[in-house]
């Protein structure tokens, strides 16, 4: 079969997903309208021509220009719910969102209302498509520890709609371990931890995200492979990695998706999520996003399902639902790759 179909027959998760850099250049410029935003570009014509990437600085500026034009509840509420549509379509059943409270606060928008508008729009959108998931809250490294933990006094009256904690934003010069205090408070919160790291950061804030922050898994997380005793390492724990081919090629982490390392990581055991970080800036959603990685790196069917079942054995699944996708999937798998078998059966 052709590996399109097998990748959309597939259930899968989106782990690694920020909403904010989900809007679609169409919306961007339907909001800039609708709030009166004196915003820098008329057309998506004007706005996409500006979609090209040093790395994630630069990336981060056209983000902050963007994001200037989400200001209302409904911006927010509308945000989320596209996201969750257009990824239904791609299969994907089960997503862990991002948000980050500290966005909005920089614009003077509340960040209880735009965190609100996130989590109803997730929580409608999630039961009208039987979908599952959660809100991850994310701290943007670069404003320090302070400020974090700001936020998270901001977010405590949500703190049971929410999932986890994330860290992101401008990686170095911004240590993992400058956030402990935040990372031991979301822990006992109960909430499950997550940090961006060894994306444009070296592998010794993979090290610091693990022993320090102590999180349950690492956003990016490629540059593991300069340093042998960590990837050891992350084989041995089984620490997933959120990895987001595109958005690396995009923001120069690797210079083609042909020389992206995600093969090898797989083929050494490690536990690869495939996920779209900011997709319309980088070309492609999940199924997109799988499809170039099988594409460009040679990945057989059977690696595909293994990401597959990795995005969800990587997800906060609770263990029942995490087994009742996971089987969907070796279904798919007796259907698609082993059919003569399936009939004798
Ligand atoms: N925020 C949105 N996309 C990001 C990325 N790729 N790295 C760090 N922070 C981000
Ligand atoms: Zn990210």
């Amino acid at each position: 079969m052709t590996g399109q179909s097998l990748i959309q027959k597939l259930p899968k998760t989106e782990l690694h997903l920020h909403v904010e850099g989900s809007i679609e250049p169409q919306q961007v410029i339907e909001f800039a309208r609708r709030n009166q935003v004196d915003f820098p570009y008329a057309t998506v014509e004007e706005l996409i021509a500006i979609y090209e990437f040093e790395n994630l600085a630069g990336f981060g500026q056209v983000y902050r220009t963007n994001s200037t034009v989400l200001l209302t509840r409904q911006d927010f509420y509308e945000l989320t719910v596209a996201y969750m549509r257009r990824v239904r379509l791609d299969n994907v059943r089960h997503v862990e969102i991002a948000f980050a409270p500290q966005g909005a606060s920089s614009r003077g928008v509340s960040p209880e209302m735009a965190l609100e508008a996130v989590l109803d729009g997730f929580e409608a959108t999630a039961a009208e498509l039987g979908m599952t998931g959660g809100i991850i809250v994310g701290c943007q490294r670069n404003r320090g520890l302070d400020d974090g933990l700001k936020m998270l006094e901001q977010v405590r009256p949500y703190r049971d709609r929410i999932m986890a904690l994330g860290l992101a934003s401008m990686e170095v010069g911004y240590p993992p371990r400058l956030f402990e205090r935040l990372f031991n408070e979301a822990r006992e919160w109960g909430w499950k931890t997550v940090a961006h790291a060894g994306e444009e950061g070296p592998p010794e804030y993979i090290w610091e995200a693990l022993d320090i922050l102590k999180v349950d898994r690492i956003d990016h997380g490629v540059r593991c492979d300069e340093d042998p005793r960590l990837m050891a390492r992350l084989a041995e724990e089984q620490v997933p990695l959120t990895v987001c081919p595109l958005s690396n090629v995009y923001l120069k982490v690797f210079p083609s998706i042909d020389k992206h390392n995600i093969a090898r990581l797989l083929r050494a055991g490690l536990l690869v999520t495939i996920n779209s970080d900011d997709p319309p800036y980088f070309g492609g959603y999940v199924n997109e996003n799988f499809a170039q990685c099988q594409t460009a790196l040679g990945l057989t069917d059977e690696e595909i399902v293994q990401l597959a079942r990795n995005s969800f054995i990587g997800s906060f699944l609770d263990e029942d639902a995490r087994q009742g996708y996971l089987a969907e999937i070796e279904a798919v798998v007796a259907a698609e790759l082993n059919p003569i078998a399936e009939m004798n059966a």
